[in-house]
């Protein structure tokens, strides 16, 4: 039968018993594949900039590595995957998966593991080199009962403050702040000096990525990881502080903040309406790419020695049309050059070991010094920490933080402790 013809019988099939979706999914996996399919659908949400240009080189190491096969972009544009998240879950839902898409290393690719939507890769990874390739820790972060399910393209770093260089030295600020007290008071001299909102800030996703920031602080990296897990409470005198300085912190931000993403933000920074951004190392690439190079940038202040961490990875789904192509895309991806030449324009580090720092940003390579050193955290809001579901329920109750008229902290923790409640494993 071909794809289409099993595509249409499985959408009726699912249509009558829901229930058993998943299993139909993963037992029908193989047979939807087309042996003449040449297209290789790669869903991403990297549509623009930085993110593009990563892609981009990607795409032509493909066509270069994979005679025969040819890129299709399966891209759905908004940050971090938000809306790039909700096409995919309704294409799976349907039986319809890309031939492969980005997703988060770490519990966000668990959930995809645990309902059968992916295929094992072990095999690939041992003819392919990878045990060896990856650092053991992202290996057994990988490894689900002994099988590994993705193929990480990087590693970004999201505990970094990027600041315009002209506003902080036109305010007088020369140092980098050191703790969170010292930068909310470098924030409030901007505000002196007449930047009105001096810390960018983005929609809900973004929010969790600085309050995620302001508790690795607070709390110390192992507290922190411990959140996700159950080992760390948060309803603690810890926590409540760290959600106090966090609503400190948005009170110095943009105040349409919920209606942005992050280039968004971004650009108020490009063009010297704040001074500040917390953001993933995929800035780098796109202030590269907007050609703005007027900037520093340092760890969120109190965590340094701390790398929070996450990585985009490639699957292989179950039902993909061209697996063979896929394999070659995957292949690809894992490559040292790929990763090389996708690393440079995307703003991480490559997730190999084996990939030297030549041409790479002078920022990228201590980012890579780092990443061997420094104590790693995995992240909420890009899925390495906790589930999708999590994440979904982390921004809602930021979202709603945001926009009310009074910053009820109490309230705050005690919802984020209930979505901990309902969420943690174990
Ligand atoms: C993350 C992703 C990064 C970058 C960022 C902003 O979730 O891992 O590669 O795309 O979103 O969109």
């Amino acid at each position: 039968m071909n794809g289409v013809g099993m595509l249409s019988t499985r959408r009726a099939l699912a249509a009558v018993v829901s229930a058993v979706t998943l299993l139909t999914a993963s037992a029908c996996g193989s047979a939807d594949e087309d042996a003449g399919a040449t297209k290789v659908e790669v869903f991403t949400w990297w549509a623009e900039g930085g993110e593009k240009a990563g892609l981009d080189a990607l795409v032509g190491r493909f066509t270069t590595d994979c005679p025969g096969h040819e890129f299709e972009n399966g891209v759905v544009a908004g940050g971090a995957g938000v809306n790039a998240k909700q096409v995919l879950g309704a294409r799976i839902e349907q039986n319809d998966p890309p031939d492969t898409f980005q997703v988060h290393a770490g519990a966000e690719l668990a959930d995809y593991i645990a309902a059968g939507r992916v295929q094992d890769l072990s095999g690939e990874y041992d003819s392919w080199g990878l045990r060896q390739a990856f650092p053991q820790g992202l290996i057994d972060d990988l490894t689900v009962a002994g099988k590994i399910y993705s193929v990480p393209s990087n590693v970004h770093r999201a505990n970094v403050v990027w600041a315009n260089s002209q506003v902080l030295s036109d305010a007088g600020i020369v140092r980098t702040p050191k703790t969170l007290d010292a930068f909310l008071k470098d924030l409030a001299t901007l505000r002196r000096a007449g930047v009105e909102s001096p810390l960018a800030l983005g929609r809900d996703w973004t929010q969790l990525m600085l309050l995620e920031s302001v508790l690795i602080s607070g709390l110390g990296p192992k507290r922190f990881a411990g959140l996700f897990t159950g080992d760390t409470k948060w309803q603690s005198r810890a926590v409540r502080d760290a959600l106090a300085d966090y609503a400190q912190l948005i009170s110095f931000s943009n105040p349409d903040r919920d209606a942005l993403d992050w280039p968004q933000a971004e650009q108020l920074l490009i063009d010297g309406r704040a001074g500040y951004q917390l953001m993933g190392d995929w800035l780098a690439a796109d202030l590269a790419a907007k050609n703005f190079r007027a900037y520093e940038s340092f760890t969120f202040p109190g965590t340094d020695g701390v790398f929070q961490w996450l990585a985009d990875s490639f699957v292989l789904p179950a039902g993909a049309t061209n697996a063979e192509g896929t394999r070659c895309w995957l292949k690809t991806v894992a490559s040292a050059e790929g990763q090389r030449e996708f690393n440079i324009r995307k703003g991480s580090i490559p997730a190999r070991t084996d990939v030297t720092g030549d041409g790479f940003s002078a920022y990228q390579v201590a980012a890579m010094k780092d990443w061997e050193s420094d104590t790693p955290v995995p992240s909420c809001a890009h899925g390495s920490a906790c589930s999708q579901d999590w994440q979904n329920a982390l921004n809602a109750a930021l979202g709603a933080f945001s926009t009310a008229p009074e910053k009820n902290v109490t309230a705050l923790q005690n919802a984020l402790a209930a979505t901990a409640a309902q969420y943690v494993k174990g």
